[in-house]
């Protein structure tokens, strides 16, 4: 959430520059990009969905607080920007609001008091929605969500980050192209899957790389950058396209499970990916899930893969130890060889991560993930690996894998230096080939994330 920061950093920058002229010009929202009937309604159940499928929950519900009244709090050095209530109160949210309000907000990003939104609400994202959708989104919010009386204090960033009409001239950089989606030459399932990745699902907010002016840099397929891999706070958003892209190896299966179920094969799901597939992935159906990971795979030009309608079925609860691969074996002798003067990293690793991670570096499917060619292991930013060495991480139970996993960290086990050769030893073990992590580079995490202290060892 802090790339907020530089999103205004890079906005006033902008906004001194153009919005004058362009805060005066009278403003035209665009318009529907379908036609429905005035009596038209949605199926039941499919506002809710699209709900779920866009994750508004997870922004505009505060810890603890009604759902969706706002009052979610978006940190940035400059001030909190607080998430509004969308709930259908007349007074503190959205009751009164019309279907073109509405349509702006997620459309053009201009809120209730005709004000430019921050984009920490990702319209550049909703755009490419369907005006359907938009509408059984709307009546679903009016007629299905709890109205709740609550008024989410206002945000005011210090100045000039308080200029709201700033923003305007982002935009106007930001969400040039037409918003209309437009589909790929493909199988309806893979459009289905386009649609779903490009507008509601947002991935791009996340997975994509920003511009200069903090834009997204890719929303969609066709821009070239489009899901290559992404910053937040200190986390990677792994490229889901082009070469730096672990998913390449997994099967369209394995991309679908773990998004409907937190985790798969080859990898747990952390953080902020956790949050989204906790309030929004896990409620997608199989026949969503399996479309966006047949799109994700293809739109990397790979064949389009045939995937089994039931997306993470039960496997077999008791499976062989997966051997280490051509890749592994080297790795796999030196460990199972277990010689006294093995290095520093490799006797780390044998002594506190091989009982479940294994010395093949295979783990054990959807229990303990995989490190050889793991996103996180591998990521140009080592962050995150070094603060799950020092933290521990765990990721919450789904409908699908109930099971909650956990994992213990080592801060008050493994001193700076010894993570630093343990996590270089990973990055580079098993045919992975990820730069070396320093010692400065594990004391600035084990600050950032305040980890225990190290322990002392006798010199
Ligand atoms: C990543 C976080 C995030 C997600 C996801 C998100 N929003 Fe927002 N939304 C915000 C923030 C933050 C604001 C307030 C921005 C501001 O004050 O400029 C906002 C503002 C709004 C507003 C304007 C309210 C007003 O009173 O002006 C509406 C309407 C809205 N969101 C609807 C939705 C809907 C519907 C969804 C799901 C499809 C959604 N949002 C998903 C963060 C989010
Ligand atoms: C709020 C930010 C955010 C959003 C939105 C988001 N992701 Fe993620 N995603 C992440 C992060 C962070 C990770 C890395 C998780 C980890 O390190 O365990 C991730 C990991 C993944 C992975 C695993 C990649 C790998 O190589 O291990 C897949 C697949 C994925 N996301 C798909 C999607 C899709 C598809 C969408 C849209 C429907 C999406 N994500 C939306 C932040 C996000
Ligand atoms: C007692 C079993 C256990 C031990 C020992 C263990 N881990 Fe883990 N590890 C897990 C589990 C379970 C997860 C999945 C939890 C999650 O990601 O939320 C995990 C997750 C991870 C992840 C995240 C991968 C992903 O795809 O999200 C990394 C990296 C990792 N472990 C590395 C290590 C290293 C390095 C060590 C040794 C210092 C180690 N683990 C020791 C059980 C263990």
């Amino acid at each position: 959430m802090k790339k907020i920061l530089s999103i205004l950093i890079a906005l006033i920058v902008l906004g001194i520059v153009a919005a004058l002229a362009l805060a005066y010009a009278p403003f035209k929202p665009t318009p529907a990009n379908e036609e429905l009937p005035a009596d038209w309604k949605a199926e039941a159940g499919r506002g809710e969905y699209v709900m779920r499928a866009g994750d508004c929950m997870a922004c505009h519900t505060a810890k603890g607080g009604e759902p969706m009244a706002g009052g979610n709090s978006i940190e940035s050095p400059m001030g909190t920007i607080w998430a509004s209530n969308i709930t259908p109160d007349k007074e503190t949210g959205i009751g009164n609001w019309t279907l073109d309000q509405f349509r702006a907000a997620m459309v053009d990003g201009i809120g209730g008091h005709g004000q430019q939104l921050y984009p920490a609400m990702p319209y550049e994202n909703y755009r490419y929605m369907k005006e359907s959708d938009i509408r059984a989104l709307y009546d679903y919010i009016q007629t299905e969500v709890k109205p709740v009386k609550n008024e989410v204090q206002a945000t005011s960033l210090s100045f000039p980050f308080n200029m709201r009409f700033g923003i305007r001239a982002w935009n106007w950089l930001a969400l040039s192209g037409e918003s209309n989606f437009k589909p790929m030459e493909g199988t309806d399932q893979q459009i289905r899957g386009q649609y779903l990745v490009e507008g509601a699902g947002h991935c791009a907010a996340c997975h994509s790389p920003r511009t200069v002016y903090m834009a997204q840099n890719g929303t969609r397929l066709g821009d070239s950058n489009f899901l290559t891999g992404g910053e937040l706070d200190g986390w990677t958003a792994p490229a889901l396209r082009g070469k730096d892209s672990a998913i390449k190896t997994w099967s369209a299966e394995a991309v679908a499970a773990y998004m409907g179920a937190g985790r798969n094969a080859h990898a747990v799901a952390n953080g902020e990916m956790a949050v989204a597939i906790q309030h929004s992935l896990q409620y997608m159906t199989d026949a969503d899930l399996n479309a966006m990971a047949v799109f994700l795979k293809s739109a990397d030009g790979q064949p389009v893969e045939t995937v089994p309608a039931k997306v993470a079925a039960p496997g077999p609860h008791a499976m062989p130890a997966a051997q280490a691969d051509e890749a592994g074996k080297e790795t796999a002798k030196l460990l199972t060889a277990a010689s006294p003067d093995m290095p520093l990293g490799a006797r780390l690793y044998l002594d506190n991560c091989a009982a479940c991670h294994f010395v093949s570096g295979k783990g054990s499917p959807e229990i303990f993930p995989e490190l050889q060619g793991n996103a996180m292991v591998n990521g140009r930013d080592a962050s995150p690996f070094v603060s799950v060495i020092l933290n521990g991480t765990s990721s919450p139970s789904t409908d699908r894998r109930p099971m909650h996993l956990a994992m213990q960290g080592y801060a008050d086990r493994l001193t700076d230096s010894e993570v630093a050769a343990l996590a270089t030893f990973v990055r580079k073990g098993w045919g992975n080939q990820a730069a070396d992590v320093s010692e400065s580079q594990v004391s600035k995490v084990r600050k950032h994330t305040n980890a225990a202290a190290a322990p002392e060892r006798a010199k």
